[in-house]
């Protein structure tokens, strides 16, 4: 029966093929993350990387889940925001893919499958969602028919400030689990631990955020000698703190009860405890999806594409991509 849908993610550093069953039932991905041996990545030489593995990948997505091309009956992808390069190559992929099997083309909104898939996993219904990945820092709510963006950073991504603390401590990519383990073994060490020495600036403003002063103060400590783990544990502190206290405001103006987490750095379990802690102090709740739906995954891709597939389809003249798509730019047709 060819009623699953496919979804190609290819943002940034991760191509992934994920699928959903033809009630929307999610099925788990396969992906391929190009992790360079140093430096930062480049644009380009994703796009190269995710070229070289697609067909390879959607074989083993296939058979994966025991199906055959012909069980595909359309094919969604993430048509922003990323990195161009990147992006071009998910859109040519799907495009080919269903010229191919002629079956419906689907472009969607990334952020937008990032709230989907956490509200199909978590059950939750009209969450404040905190998306915390590599790129992106946003505080989103569903107000009249879309997502709205109401608090975001000013300067870079909050995973991308993690990624960059660590490179420069010569900590591969990504950074985010490391610093995570090395704030861990902090705490195992001083189980009270003192912020005394190890203060960091915390840059909230009104309801938007930033890191990168955040990045420099924390490099600063290491190069006036501060242990290593001492400095992951206290910006795991200062920049989950920040985006927790954001949330609280967001939930306490929209009057919300639900608190979703989504992105990559969602996987770290000291911000899932804040939220939880948060929101039960509000008499709320706090949610996470597992976290092979919190990094970048084309099942939520799927997901999305399942959904909108209702209401619309994309044409190959529609289907360019756009790096700069805004998460309020997709209206809400499908609940
Ligand atoms: P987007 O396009 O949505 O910005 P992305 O390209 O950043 O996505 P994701 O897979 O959503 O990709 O997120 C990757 C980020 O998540 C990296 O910055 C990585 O360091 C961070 N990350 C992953 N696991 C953890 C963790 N346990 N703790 C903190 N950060 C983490
Ligand atoms: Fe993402």
């Amino acid at each position: 029966m060819a009623g699953w849908t496919l979804g190609i993610e290819t943002t940034a550093h991760t191509l992934s093929f994920g699928l959903v069953d033809a009630e929307g039932t999610p099925y788990p991905a396969a992906s391929d993350t190009l992790r360079p041996d140093q430096g930062g990545i480049h644009p380009r030489e994703a796009a190269d990387h995710h070229k070289d593995v697609a067909a390879g990948l959607f074989q083993k997505v296939l058979e994966q889940h025991e199906l055959g091309i012909n069980d595909i009956g359309a094919v969604a992808y993430s048509q922003g925001p990323g990195l161009g390069p990147c992006l071009r190559v998910g859109a040519a992929v799907a495009r080919g893919l269903a010229t191919r099997m002629d079956v419906p083309l689907i472009g969607v909104n990334h952020c937008v499958a990032h709230i989907e898939i956490g509200r199909q996993q978590c059950g939750c219904d009209d969450p404040v969602l905190l998306y915390v990945s590599g790129g992106n820092t946003q505080v989103i709510a569903r107000l009249n028919g879309r997502y709205r963006v109401l608090g975001e950073t000013l300067d870079i991504g909050i995973g991308n400030m993690l990624d960059k603390f660590a490179r420069n401590q010569g900590i591969p990519f990504p950074g985010g689990p490391k610093i995570e383990q090395l704030a861990k073994a902090y705490l195992e060490e001083n189980p009270n631990p003192d912020m005394e020495g190890l203060q960091l600036p915390y840059a909230v403003r009104g309801m938007d955020l930033a890191f990168s002063g955040l990045l420099t103060a924390a490099q600063r400590l290491i190069d006036n000698g501060a242990p290593l783990n001492a400095v992951c544990w206290s910006l795991q502190e200062h920049a989950f703190a920040s985006c927790v206290e954001v949330a609280e405001r967001a939930m306490a103006h929209t009057g919300k009860t639900e608190l979703l987490l989504g992105g990559g750095v969602a996987c770290n379990q000291r911000i899932r405890t804040m939220c939880e802690e948060m929101s039960s102090d509000r008499e709320g709740a706090s949610f996470a999806p597992p976290r092979m739906y919190c990094i970048d995954n084309g099942t939520m891709i799927a997901l999305l594409g399942w959904l909108e597939l209702k209401k619309r389809t994309t044409s190959l003249e529609q289907s360019a991509i756009d790096q700069y798509l805004r998460t309020d730019q997709t209206p809400i047709v499908w609940s």
